[in-house]
C-alpha cells in the first residue's frame, strides 16, 4: 500500500543562496509566495545544494543560507503559515534526483539553455552538477508532490522538465495502476515582473552574478544606493507613451515601467496612464521613492534578524523536520513503485 497521498494543491519553489538577492528574486517569486501561503499548502526552501554547482560560491554558504533565509522571512514568508528549510537538511532530495537521473535523457539536458549561459565556452569547465542541476530541481518538486510551482520565467524550461521526467515515471513505472502517481506541476509565472531585466541592458535579465553592480537593486540596498542605481539606469531620450505598443524596441523602459507596476500592485496601462508624456527623468524620481518605500522595511528586519541568527536556524530546522516527514512518505513510495523497498 502506498502512504502518501496526492494533494489537491501544493506550492514548491526555491532560492538559491547566492550572493545579493534583488528586486527580480523578490517582485519575479518572492512576493507571489507571500501571497500564496494565506490561502495555500506551501513549502520553500533555500536551495544549497544547488549553490554547491558553482564551486567558488561553498566558502561563505552557510552565511548565505542564513542571509537568504532572513530575507525571505523579512519580506513576509510565515514560518507558522509555509513549511522554509535549506534543502541539505532533507537528504531525500538528493536520493530522489540520483533516480531521475536514472530517467532523464542527456537530450532533455542538452537543451536546457541556463546550462550553456552558465557554462559559458569553458563547458568542459563546469560541474556535472551544473548540468544535472534540472534533475536535483525536480527532485525538489516531485518529492512533495507539488502542483504549482511560483517562479520567474528564467526557470519555465526546468519546470517543462520536471514534466517530462514526471510523466515519464508515470508511464515507465505505474503503467500497471490506471491513475498516475505525480500529477504534472504547473508553473505559476505571474504578472509584469515575470521577468525583470538589468538597469543597464534590458536585453539581459537582471542577475546576482551580473558583474556590474550598477544592473540591479539588492534588498540589502540603502536609499541612496537605490536613488543613484535608479538615476543611472538605461533609458531613452523619448517621454512616457500612451500605450505598451509604443514600448516595442524600448526594452529599458519597459523594464522599468515593469517594476513599477509590480511595485505598485497596479497594471503596465494604469502606470502609462499616470505618467504619459512625462519625461523619465521625473519618473526616476516617483520610481525610486516607490522602490525605497518597499525595500527598506525588507531591508531593516533582515539586518534585524541577522542579529539573531539563531532564531533563524530554529526556524529552519523546525521547517526541516516538516519537510522530512512529507519527503519521507513520497520517496517510500516512489521507492515501492521501483521494487526497492522490501520491508512492506
Ligand atoms: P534563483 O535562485 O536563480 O532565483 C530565485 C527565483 O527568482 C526568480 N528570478 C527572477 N524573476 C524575475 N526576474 C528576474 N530577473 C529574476 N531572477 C531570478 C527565479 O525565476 C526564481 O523563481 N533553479 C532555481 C531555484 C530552484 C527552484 C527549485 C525553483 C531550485 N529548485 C524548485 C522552483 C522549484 C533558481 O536558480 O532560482
Amino acid at each position: 500500500m502506498l502512504k502518501s497521498k496526492q494533494p489537491k494543491r501544493r506550492i514548491f519553489s526555491g532560492i538559491q543562496p547566492t550572493g545579493n538577492l534583488h528586486i527580480g528574486n523578490y517582485l519575479g517569486a518572492i512576493k507571489n509566495w507571500i501571497n500564496l501561503q494565506e490561502e495555500d499548502d506551501c513549502i520553500f526552501s533555500i536551495v544549497d545544494l544547488h549553490a554547491m554547482t558553482v564551486p567558488n560560491n561553498l566558502p561563505d554558504i552557510k552565511n548565505s543560507t542564513l542571509e537568504v533565509a532572513a530575507a525571505v522571512i523579512a519580506a513576509g514568508i510565515d514560518p507558522k503559515k509555509s513549511i522554509l528549510f535549506n534543502q541539505s537538511s532533507v537528504p531525500q532530495h538528493t536520493e530522489l534526483a540520483w533516480i531521475f537521473n536514472c530517467i532523464a535523457r542527456i537530450g532533455w539536458l542538452n537543451r536546457m539553455t541556463q546550462f550553456k549561459e552558465k557554462a559559458g565556452k569553458k563547458k568542459d569547465n563546469a560541474t556535472v552538477g551544473l548540468f544535472s542541476y534540472p534533475v536535483l530541481m525536480a527532485a525538489d518538486i516531485l518529492l512533495y508532490r507539488a502542483t504549482h510551482v511560483p517562479v520567474g520565467e528564467d526557470q519555465k524550461q526546468h519546470l517543462e522538465l520536471t514534466r517530462d521526467i514526471a510523466s515519464s515515471f508515470n508511464t515507465n513505472f505505474y503503467k500497471s495502476l490506471n491513475k498516475d502517481f505525480f500529477r504534472l506541476p504547473e508553473p505559476i509565472i505571474l504578472g509584469p515582473a515575470k521577468r525583470i531585466m538589468s538597469l543597464k541592458d534590458g536585453k539581459s535579465k537582471m542577475s546576482k552574478s551580473d558583474i556590474s553592480e550598477g544592473s540591479r537593486i539588492n534588498l540589502m540596498d540603502d536609499r541612496d544606493i537605490i536613488y543613484s542605481k535608479i538615476k543611472r539606469a538605461k533609458t531613452d531620450q523619448y517621454p512616457i507613451p500612451d500605450t505598451i505598443d509604443e514600448l516595442d524596441n524600448r526594452a529599458e523602459a519597459l523594464n522599468l515601467i515593469n517594476i513599477y507596476a509590480s511595485f505598485s500592485n497596479k497594471s503596465v496601462n494604469e502606470i502609462l496612464h499616470q505618467f504619459s508624456g512625462k519625461g523619465f527623468s521625473e519618473f526616476k524620481g516617483s520610481l525610486s521613492d516607490l522602490i525605497i518605500n518597499n525595500v527598506s522595511p525588507i531591508t531593516k528586519e533582515m539586518k534585524h534578524l541577522m542579529n539573531n541568527k539563531d532564531e533563524i536556524l530554529k526556524i529552519l530546522i523546525n521547517g526541516s523536520i516538516k519537510a522530512q516527514k512529507i519527503a519521507n512518505e513520497v520517496l517510500t513510495d516512489i521507492k515501492k513503485i521501483i521494487g526497492f523497498n522490501f520491508k512492506d
